[in-house]
C-alpha cells in the first residue's frame, strides 16, 4: 500500500509538508486498536531472538531511527509502533531556532536520495525534556543527539552541548555528540583533535560523577581515513561507548541527478543510497581500529533490508534509518529484523 498509494501522494508534496503529515497520519493510526498491525511494528515485539546488549544498554531488536527525524520527541509512541528498538531523537541545541529558510529538503528520486539543510531546526532541549518526562517506564530506549545553537562560536560550543547533556540527562538513556552536520557553518570543524577532545573530556568530567550514561560520537563520511583513525584513538582515551558511522555527505560524486537541478537546489547534506558505500568503509575502518566494547550504530544508506545486514558484516552492533524510510516506507524497521530472525546471509 505505501509503495502504490501513499508515496506516490506524499512524494507529490513538497517534502517538508509530507513529513509532517506523514507522521500525523501515522500517530492516528498508532492511536486506535491494532494499530501497530497497520504500522508494520508487529513482528518485532516479544521477539527475543532480536534482543541486543551494547552500550550497556538492552535493546529489544538492533534497528533504530537516526537523528532528526523526531528533532523534537514528538512521535515516540508512533515511532515505537513502527517496530524500531531504538530512537536517536534531536538534534536538539540549549536555545529553540528556527533552522535555514524553506525550502531546505529535497528528493532526488534517480539516485534514492535526499539533500538537506534544515540547520537544526528544534524547539530547544527544556521543550524535550519536557515531552521526555511524559515517557513511561520501560518504554523504548532513546537517544538525545546533541548539538550547539547557530550563533554559539566554536571556542564556547563545549558550553552548548555541556547544557544539553545536564538537562537531557535523566530523559535519555544514551547520548549523541553531533560535531558532523554540513548545515551549521563550522560546526564539522569541531571534528579536530583538540576542540573534539574538550568537548568530551568536558562531558565526561559531568557523567562520571553520575550514572555513566553511554556517550557516542557522530562523524561525517567526509573525513580522511587518517582522520577517521585519530577519532577512534580519541573515541578510547575519552572512554566513549560508541560512534555513530556516519552523518550526511556534502560530496554530489557520482549522482544521476542533472547537474543543473543539484545546482539549483544547493548546499545541503545527501543521504541515501549514494551514501552507503562510503560510511560502510568508515564503519569497517573504525570496527578494524576499536576494541569490542566500542560499540557502533551503522548509518547511511540502508535503502532496502539486505543493505542493514552489509553493515552488521561490517562491524555494525546496531544500525540506524532516515532516507530508506522516507522511499521504502514504514515497513523497514521490521522487514529488516524479519531478514535478521531468518538469518544472517547477505550473498
Ligand atoms: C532531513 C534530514 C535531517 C537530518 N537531521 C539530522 C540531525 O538533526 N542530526 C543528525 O545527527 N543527523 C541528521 N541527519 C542525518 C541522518 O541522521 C543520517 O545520519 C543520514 O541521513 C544518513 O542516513 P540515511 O542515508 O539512512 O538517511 C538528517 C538527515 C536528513 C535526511
Amino acid at each position: 500500500m505505501y509503495n502504490s498509494l501513499i508515496r506516490p501522494l506524499l512524494f507529490s508534496m513538497d517534502p517538508e509538508s509530507a513529513h509532517h503529515l506523514a507522521m500525523r497520519l501515522a500517530s492516528v493510526a498508532a492511536s486506535v486498536p491494532f494499530g501497530h498491525h497497520l504500522l508494520a511494528g508487529d513482528l518485532t515485539e516479544n521477539n527475543k531472538g532480536l534482543g541486543r546488549e551494547t552500550m550497556g544498554l538492552r535493546f529489544t531488536n538492533p534497528v533504530g531511527l537516526a537523528a532528526g527525524f523526531d528533532k523534537d520527541a514528538r512521535y515516540l509512541t508512533t515511532l515505537e509502533k513502527m517496530g524500531f528498538g531504538f530512537l536517536e531523537l534531536g538534534t536538539v541545541t540549549p536555545r529553540p531556532q528556527i533552522g535555514n529558510p524553506r525550502p531546505r529538503l529535497f528528493r532526488l528520486p534517480q539516485d534514492k536520495a535526499l539533500i538537506n539543510r534544515m540547520g537544526f531546526n528544534n524547539d530547544g532541549v527544556d521543550a524535550m525534556v519536557r515531552r521526555l518526562e511524559k515517557r513511561r517506564n520501560n518504554a523504548i530506549i532513546v537517544g538525545g543527539n546533541i548539538g550547539k545553537n547557530k550563533d554559539t562560536a566554536n571556542e564556547e560550543a563545549y558550553k552548548d552541548y555541556l547544557i544539553c547533556f545536564e538537562k537531557l540527562y535523566d530523559a535519555v538513556d544514551y547520548f549523541v555528540v553531533n560535531v558532523s552536520s554540513p548545515n551549521t557553518p563550522g560546526l564539522r570543524s569541531l571534528q579536530e583533535r583538540e576542540p573534539l577532545r574538550n568537548i568530551l573530556m568536558r562531558l565526561q568530567e559531568v557523567n562520571v560523577g553520575r550514572h555513566n550514561k553511554p556517550i557516542a560520537l557522530k562523524i561525517a563520511p567526509d573525513l580522511e581515513n587518517s582522520q577517521v583513525a585519530e577519532v577512534c584513538e580519541l573515541a578510547i582515551e575519552t572512554g566513549l561507548a560508541g560512534l555513530v558511522l556516519t552523518n550526511t555527505t556534502v560530496s554530489r560524486e557520482g549522482l544521476q541527478t542533472q547537474k543543473d537541478r543539484l545546482e539549483a537546489i544547493g548546499a545541503g547534506g545527501l543521504s541515501g543510497k549514494p551514501v552507503f558505500e562510503r560510511s560502510n568503509s568508515v564503519l569497517g575502518l573504525a570496527r578494524q581500529w576499536l576494541p569490542k566494547h566500542i560499540s557502533l550504530i551503522g548509518v547511511g544508506g540502508i535503502m532496502e533490508p539486505k543493505d542493514a545486514l552489509v553493515k552488521f558484516k561490517q562491524g555494525a552492533d546496531l544500525v540506524q534509518i532516515y532516507t530508506g524510510f522516507v522511499y521504502f516506507g514504514p515497513g523497514l524497521p521490521a522487514a529488516i529484523n524479519k531478514l535478521i530472525l531468518n538469518g544472517y546471509d547477505i550473498d
